[in-house]
């Protein structure tokens, strides 16, 4: 299905861009995860009803709106921006008038990704190379600290992976990577996923 009627199927509006006005290089610009890249990842990674996903820069909330529709689970997206949080939250108010059957709850929170408290149930982290790496460190760290004081399994997934966020990830913090995703027809070889896991039960590695 095309990006604009996946939008309207979901009665939300996330397709587009947006540029930083500042030219900020820290805070990256909005652009969504493609439909069809979402379409393929759950496809091979499959989310429990006991899941919660956070999307650090959730945009307009597509990731969000899409996960809670397919898995019917909680789900949280953190902003920074004020016109596309502002967007967002509009969004949420349009989804949920036709998704009001699905009691997981949305939060969507304006701030910054860094400043997120990381709840002691949130347990897949979604990044499309929303920011800088000192701050994707940060983010990473205070997930490690949640998980300190809550041990659990936790996934990192990241969309459109830069180098720097796969090595910090694999030289410096104890997540592995256990799962590659490939988008069918990709026109950039970055356009795939990559799930790490920090293993801390017996959930089986591959997310197969
Ligand atoms: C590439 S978009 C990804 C949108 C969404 N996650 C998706 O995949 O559809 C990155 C988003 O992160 C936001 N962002 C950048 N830095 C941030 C920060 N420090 N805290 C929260 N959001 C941030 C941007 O404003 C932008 O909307």
């Amino acid at each position: 299905m095309a990006e604009r009627k996946y939008d309207q199927s979901l009665r939300v509006r996330t397709v587009g861009m947006r540029e930083w006005r500042n030219g900020t290089n820290c805070y990256h610009r909005y652009e969504a995860t493609p439909y069809k890249a979402l379409d393929r990842l759950f496809q091979v990674y499959k989310l429990n009803k006991t899941d919660r996903v956070v999307d650090f820069g959730c945009g307009r909330g597509r990731v969000p709106f899409y996960i809670h529709n397919k898995f019917h689970i909680p789900v949280t997206g953190i902003e920074v921006h004020e016109k596309t949080y502002e967007e967002a939250l509009h969004n949420k108010g349009s989804y949920r008038s036709q998704a009001r059957h699905i009691s997981a709850p949305i939060r969507l929170k304006y701030g910054l990704a860094e400043q997120y408290e990381v709840k002691g149930t949130d347990n897949i982290f979604y990044f499309f190379n929303p920011f800088s790496i000192e701050i994707f460190k940060q983010v990473v760290y205070n997930i490690l600290q949640s998980i300190q004081e809550e041990p659990r399994m936790v996934d990192i997934i990241l969309y459109y992976p830069v180098a720097e966020y796969k090595q910090f990830l694999q030289m410096h913090t104890p997540f592995q990577l256990i799962t590659k995703v490939n988008v069918p027809g990709a026109a950039h070889k970055k356009e795939k996923f990559l799930i790490y896991r920090f293993k801390n039960n017996g959930k089986p590695d591959s997310a197969e």
